[in-house]
């Protein structure tokens, strides 16, 4: 990733925020789930859906809008409209996520106030984010996926509540689960993480030359094929195997064409990631259960923990030693991170989400997945 003026000017205190509080609800998720694995085999468990917003809407949308802080003035090479506007959205999303697991696992009066909270941080970060967009002096297409992204994370939680209020005060219709599902979950990660993630591939393994066309075709396979899934056409389903397929290819050309040959551990994770993904896929038609389940703990588990270790280790040494590099002796961006720690928390974290669909007894792998790595990134802010 490239030091430039306009991502040094951001406080740590804005992305690392979001990243520490995301952490929080994963090892949340970990335990519950390890005690409970049962709750995420039956579709609508109230402990089930603590759970998985806990991990997708805590964990998951944490890294990605803290993340975005950082990437999105390198992408378009604009600075962020207010960073100082990331405080507020933190404090709105991290009470609304607690508030609405408490909710479903407990209190269900509080799951729409939570929800509220939620979207309104939502809102306001899709407020930021257009006002930043607007600064750009060229658009780009991974500027394209951004905007894609900013109008899922709205949409997810506006249809999230809709159910949330629906439920409680009637005209409830459970078919409309699927939109909030196809939402949040393709359009939120599905588009983040194989339309921008990719980008950071390409930084990370120093290629150059991308071609963004492929990115081109894969947006629109990617939501003409959600809209198709919404209405229950089978195109849908092929358009996002397609859009899988573009994805994998993209993947594929950015790794041929690498001027790093080594795979570090973000690679790494995220070609896990991938694989996870092209699983999920598959197992969609036959088995959605364990295709969620696989999409969610294997592809962005995987994606969302590597990109993680490439990230805090940059942030804090920019913010920490680049000023001092040269006039005194400072550690090297390569030992900012404990990596055996890492890998053994990528391992553990596959070989849970690989399994856990049949035998909901290896929950427990994931807990120890989750602890390497909660170790590992703590030991990225005492260096
Ligand atoms: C990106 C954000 C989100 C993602 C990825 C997401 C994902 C999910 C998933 C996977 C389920 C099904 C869980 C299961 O059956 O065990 C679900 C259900 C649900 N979600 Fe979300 N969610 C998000 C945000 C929200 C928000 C902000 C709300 C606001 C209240 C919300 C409300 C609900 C409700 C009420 C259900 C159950 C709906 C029903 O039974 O018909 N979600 N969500």
């Amino acid at each position: 990733m490239i030091v430039t003026a306009q991502n040094r000017t951001i406080p740590l205190s804005v992305p690392a925020g979001f990243f520490f509080l995301a952490e929080a609800f994963l090892v949340a998720f970990a335990a519950a789930f390890a005690l409970h694995p049962e709750a995420l085999e039956v579709p609508r468990h109230p402990l089930g859906l603590a759970m998985a917003h806990l991990f997708l809407l805590g964990f998951g949308v944490g890294v990605l809008i803290g993340g975005m802080h950082q990437l999105v003035p390198v992408a378009i090479e604009a600075p962020l409209y207010r960073h100082e506007w990331g405080y507020p959205v933190m404090l709105l999303w991290g009470a609304g996520v607690g508030l609405m697991a408490l909710g479903f696992a407990r209190a269900p009066a509080l799951v729409p106030w939570g929800g509220a909270l939620v979207l309104a941080a939502l809102v306001f970060f899709a407020v930021h984010m257009v006002l930043t967009f607007l600064g750009a002096p060229r658009w780009n297409r991974v500027g394209t996926a951004l905007a894609w992204v900013v109008f899922y994370l709205v949409l997810t939680p506006v249809l999230g509540l809709f159910q949330a209020l629906t439920l409680r005060y009637g005209f409830y219709d459970p078919g409309r689960l699927t939109w909030h599902l196809l939402a949040g979950l393709g359009g939120v990660f599905l588009i983040s993480i194989a339309g921008v993630g990719y980008k950071l591939v390409s930084m990370f393994t120093l290629t150059h030359d991308v071609d963004e066309r492929v990115l081109g075709l894969f947006l629109w396979a990617a939501n003409l094929g959600l809209l198709g899934l919404a209405f229950g056409e089978t195109l849908g389903y092929l358009l996002l195997l397609m859009a899988a397929a573009l994805a994998l290819y993209d993947t594929y050309r950015i790794l041929r064409n690498r001027m790093k040959r080594a795979l570090d551990i973000g690679v790494r994770h995220y070609l896990a990631g991938l694989g996870f993904l092209a699983l999920a896929l598959l197992a969609l038609p036959v088995a959605p259960i364990v295709s969620v389940l696989w999409f969610a703990l294997g592809f962005v588990g995987l994606v969302v923990t590597g990109m993680l270790y490439k990230i805090l280790p940059f942030l804090v040494w920019t913010h920490r030693y680049a000023p001092r590099a040269g006039r005194e002796r400072v550690p090297l961006l390569k030992d900012m991170l404990p990596e055996r720690a890492a890998s053994l928390s990528g391992v553990l974290l596959a070989l849970g989400a690989l399994v856990v669909p049949f035998v909901p007894q290896a929950a427990p792998l994931y807990l120890l997945g989750v602890l390497p790595h909660a170790y590992a990134l703590l030991e990225v802010m005492r260096r």
